[in-house]
């Protein structure tokens, strides 16, 4: 058992002790644990660190924000760090107008955003519109509404009941499988007429890093609009430059109703998310209609002065021109693991590639995770998938060092577990 106090989620805390790496500092796509160890950082710490570990910038803006003004409410208050990143998100967004209500994790954005569809077609007259249509293996949260929009038994087991929801098939929105129409069959009409939102992936994250096509996300805006559903594009995973633009629906030219955001938002340096919210939806309450939703530290002046200056670090240094070129770099580096007996698929988008591998080998993905990091390179498995997202500033050297680590990784288990084969 791990001595710290520290009750860590989504882990098993009884083998933890071992295997839980000490991180205590980051440079770029670098970070070094206690013994001094230098370890390439696959994963951006939680997918998030989009801009890389260390940034002066961030840290000073940090610090000039909380010497100026450490906190204020945006309840019945305004601040200013939270008035000029708002103006910046919706101008960067694929949204023309719109408003941001900030929270600090993306479930709570995810929350906000199901609790404001609700709230919206109750105000509209559209009675009976509280559902949510969502993909099987999407991921949009822990919270009780957030996590309702996953079908995934396993992360579900032991805190339901949930919300009502219908879901659809992750693998037939994969690159153009499924007819749309076939994969919404077994919702009946009458029941069609009770959903509220669809939240939906540009590229599906911890369900199994799957790229949604141009042609799906076109054909459900449109099933969107003829069934008066509201069009939530979760760009928590995808958002400022993990797929190569800015917002990772951008590839389908699509203007959702919601866009919700954290993680790259400010690349981790402070908690912070957002709900972008269309003119259209935010109406009812720009003519006076009070939304009862909030938290406390939402709207945080020092948070979104670390997010303003990540932004500016993204469009100064022409992140997302990097993270599609290493991403096309990375993807072709892999080729070189198709044929391997060990991997099924390679499958993503700029620098978001998931390696499915084979289940031949028990907990292949946990093995491989934990012989990556003795060669110094930090992933984190989920089950057989073996997420690389590495921060966006990556460069060729890093691709390079990243790949072989990789191989010699997959090569150690076919190996050393080859006899499971
Ligand atoms: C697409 C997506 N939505 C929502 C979430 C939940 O975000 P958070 O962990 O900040 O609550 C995640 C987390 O990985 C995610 O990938």
């Amino acid at each position: 058992m791990n001595s710290s106090k520290v009750f860590h989620p989504y882990t098993d805390n009884s083998t933890f002790a071992d295997e839980g790496l000490l991180i205590v500092e980051g440079k770029g796509y670098h970070v070094f644990d206690e013994k001094g160890r230098k370890y390439i950082d696959g994963i951006s710490g939680l997918w998030n660190v989009n801009v890389g570990h260390g940034r002066e910038r961030i840290a000073k803006a940090i610090h000039d924000q909380l010497k100026r003004l450490e906190f204020f409410p945006v309840f019945g208050f305004r601040n200013k760090p939270s008035e000029e990143l708002a103006d910046l998100l919706i101008e960067i967004s694929p949204l023309s107008e719109g408003v941001v209500f900030y929270s600090h994790s993306g479930t709570e954005a995810n929350e906000t955003a199901i609790k404001l569809a609700r709230l919206y077609h109750q105000l509209k007259g559209n009675q009976g519109k509280n559902r949510t249509l969502s993909l099987s293996r999407g991921w949009h949260g822990c919270s009780l509404g957030s996590l309702g929009l996953t079908e995934m038994e396993g992360e579900k087991k032991g805190f339901g009941p949930f919300p009502e929801g219908y879901y659809m098939e992750t693998r037939g929105l994969y690159n153009g499988g499924a007819n749309l129409d076939d994969l919404l069959c077994k919702i009946s009409p009458k029941d069609i007429r009770t959903i509220a939102a669809l939240f939906i992936e540009p590229v599906v994250g911890a369900g199994g890093f799957y790229p949604i096509s141009k042609e799906h996300m076109i054909s459900l805006k449109r099933f969107c609009e003829e069934n008066g559903i509201l069009f939530v594009a979760d760009e928590v995973a995808t958002g400022f430059g993990r797929t190569g633009t800015m917002f990772g629906i951008e590839f389908s030219e699509i203007v959702p109703d919601m866009i919700t955001i954290a993680k790259g938002v400010t690349s981790g340096y402070q908690p912070l998310s957002g709900t972008l919210i269309a003119k259209h939806i935010f109406e009812p309450f720009s003519a006076g209609v009070i939304f009862n939703h909030g938290y406390t530290t939402q709207g945080h002046p020092v948070c979104c002065a670390a997010a303003i200056e990540n932004i500016k670090i993204i469009q100064e240094e022409h992140i997302l021109e990097n993270s599609k070129e290493m991403g096309r770099y990375l993807m072709q580096r892999l080729c070189g693991l198709h044929g391997n007996p060990m991997v099924k698929d390679i499958r993503g988008r700029g620098l978001m590639i998931g390696i499915e591998l084979t289940n031949q080998v028990s907990e292949l993905g946990h093995q491989v995770s934990l012989e990556a990091r003795r060669r110094g390179l930090i992933i984190r498995n989920l089950d057989n998938l073996i997420p690389l997202m590495p921060p966006l500033t990556i460069d060729k050297e890093g691709i390079d060092q990243l790949a072989d680590i990789l191989f010699n990784s997959i090569g150690h288990m076919q190996r050393d577990g080859g006899e499971e084969i």
